[in-house]
């Protein structure tokens, strides 16, 4: 029998991590998935369940660095074909420069910036050079080009600099033949996007998996949204 593709989600107890987690799973994919408490991510479980021996649970906090410095051993002697580093936050709810405490952007920014380009360096050794895919979360809100409105400044900032970050590491990785995406999961219901976002868990989750599989061999770094649309830096 062929053997599966293993895919990492980071992040993915609930929201956009969980269904890019079943939407792998449906592909025929073999997974491993982090949540910060495994014990309690009991929706994640419950698919772990329903898939035995495809999926594997791995404890990680975004904001300890031991932790993310740490994480590619805990990989062992595993090979990945794609990692989707998901995890991230919305910021402090006053969204506003002005209002901005050291403490509240040094979360944002590391959370969402720092502490996913740091968790990629530990990770690349085990992806596979030639189908291997190393995505992240961004946002459309990421896009300089794009912010026509403003709104949302800190967290937009946030993705920016997770994009700009990104073609740093991918600079560093010219010649491995792996393939860099920035994706947009697309406005999505989830407690982060709210009730009233037009896109469902599934549907983002569903084209985030067939954007992965269709950029798998393209060896370059690409800013998409979960349809395969190309966004403006
Ligand atoms: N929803 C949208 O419309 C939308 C649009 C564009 C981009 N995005 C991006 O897509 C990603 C997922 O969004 P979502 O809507 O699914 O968000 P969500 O429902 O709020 O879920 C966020 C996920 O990130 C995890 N996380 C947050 N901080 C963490 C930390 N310090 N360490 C480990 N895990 C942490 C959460 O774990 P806990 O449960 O432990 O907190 C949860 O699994 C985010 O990067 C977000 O910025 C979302």
């Amino acid at each position: 029998m062929a053997e599966h593709r293993l895919a990492l989600v980071v992040g993915a107890n609930r929201g956009i991590g969980l269904g890019v987690t079943e939407a792998f799973l449906a592909a025929g994919w073999d997974v491993i998935a982090t949540a910060r408490r495994p014990a309690e991510a009991t929706a994640l479980g419950d698919v772990a369940d329903r898939h035995r021996g495809r999926m594997t649970i791995l404890p990680l906090e975004m904001t300890d660095p031991t932790a993310l410095d740490g994480f590619g051993a805990l990989l062992g002697d595993r090979k990945l074909d794609a990692v989707l580093i998901n995890a991230g936050v919305a910021g402090p709810g006053h969204r506003s420069a002005d209002a901005a405490t050291e403490v509240e952007i040094g979360v944002l920014m590391f959370t969402n910036a720092v502490a996913p380009i740091r968790l990629a360096r530990t990770i690349v050794p085990h992806l596979k050079p030639g189908p291997g895919v190393l995505a992240f979360s961004s946002s459309v809100m990421g896009s300089v080009a794009m912010n026509s409105g403003g709104g949302h400044e800190l967290y937009r900032a946030s993705k920016a600099a997770l994009n700009s970050l990104t073609r740093g590491l991918w600079g560093e990785l010219r010649g491995r033949n792996l393939t860099v995406l920035s994706l947009h999961p697309g406005w999505v219901r989830t407690d982060m996007g709210g009730a009233g976002a037009p896109v469902s868990v599934e549907e983002s989750a569903q084209g985030i998996v067939r954007v992965i599989e269709a950029q798998s061999g393209a060896y370059q770094h690409r800013y998409l949204d979960y349809n395969g649309s190309e966004i403006a830096w």
